[in-house]
């Protein structure tokens, strides 16, 4: 069949094409950002942040389904908090996030979310066997826990965490998601992790110090368990970081195996997120 087609403009997915600015500066912008529901989150050099109302009007433009874009000044503290200004469109930062058939209530200047784990947490779910006992030491608003709790058959999560608001927007979580073996728990999973029966799984996403845990994550694993450990090192660090690992646990008098290592993301020229699949493989 032939037939004359409307000429239409070709719509612009690049939004630094729209800002207003000389080319050696629009080369400086950022390429990439995160978008949590309809909020985008950007980052920009300290000598950018002037331009920061016309980046965000070029990103809502870019993509219409924005409702809100904002300024990431950085995370903060022990609840790793992003620190966000609303630079375009709505003054709020909530929103709902849905990633593989879950939905999530978030509010990203109130508690940690990283979109980007996706897939990491659909690949944690899919590991999980019928009747385990699970414990998401650091869950924020529990995107690991109620994806295992949507596509898996656990007999309970535990998730655990420090942050009053994280663990809020997981009860409303855990209700929109109409899940119910997940048991939210406010607090410091350091003694936590004490309190609730050992695990076969136990996820510790806290990449900048889940290493101060691990030991005491370690005596809490049942035998065949498996720890998720992430963190965040320099690329060449990695190994070194995980053989020291297996050789402490050694003398704490257990065997571990590391059974899967990945490179998650890249967290700066020389610095990325690692995940660990570490197993829990005999009494030494
Ligand atoms: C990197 S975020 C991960 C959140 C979540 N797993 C996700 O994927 O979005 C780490 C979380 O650990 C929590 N946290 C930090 N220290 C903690 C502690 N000692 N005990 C329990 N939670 C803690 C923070 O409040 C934060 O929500």
């Amino acid at each position: 069949m032939e037939k004359d087609l409307e000429e239409r403009e070709l719509a612009e997915t690049d939004y630094r094409t729209l800002v207003d600015v000389p080319q050696e500066v629009r080369d400086r912008l950022p390429a990439s950002f995160d978008i949590i529901g309809d909020v985008a989150i950007i980052r920009l050099d300290d000598d950018m942040v002037d331009l920061a109302p016309k980046v965000g009007e070029a990103l809502k433009r870019t993509f219409p389904r924005l409702r809100t874009v904002a300024l990431d000044r950085g995370v903060k503290g022990e609840l790793r908090v992003r620190d966000l200004e609303v630079i375009a469109g709505e003054p709020r930062t909530e929103t709902v996030h849905t990633e593989y058939g879950i939905r999530l209530l978030i509010d990203p200047a109130k508690v940690y979310f990283n979109p980007r784990l996706s897939n990491e947490r659909r690949r944690i779910a899919s590991l999980v066997r019928d009747g385990e006992k699970v414990v998401d030491m650091f869950a924020g608003v529990g995107p690991f826990s109620i994806m295992i709790a949507k596509h898996a058959r656990p007999e309970i999560i535990y998730a655990m965490d420090l942050n009053h608001d994280a663990i809020e927007y997981m009860r409303e979580n855990i209700r929109m998601n109409k899940v119910t073996n997940v048991l939210p728990i406010e607090g410091d999973s350091r003694q936590l992790v004490f309190e609730v029966p050992c695990a076969d799984r136990i996820i510790m996403n806290l990449p900048h110090s889940a290493r101060e845990f691990f030991h005491d994550a370690l005596t809490r694993l049942k035998l065949g368990g498996i720890i998720h450990f992430y963190t965040i090192c320099e690329r060449e660090d990695i190994e070194p970081i995980l053989e020291r690992l297996v050789t402490e646990a050694a003398g704490m008098g257990v065997l571990i195996a590391v059974l899967r290592q990945e490179e998650l993301k890249t967290y700066s020229p020389s610095m990325s997120v690692f995940s660990a699949d570490i197993g829990l493989v005999d009494w030494c």
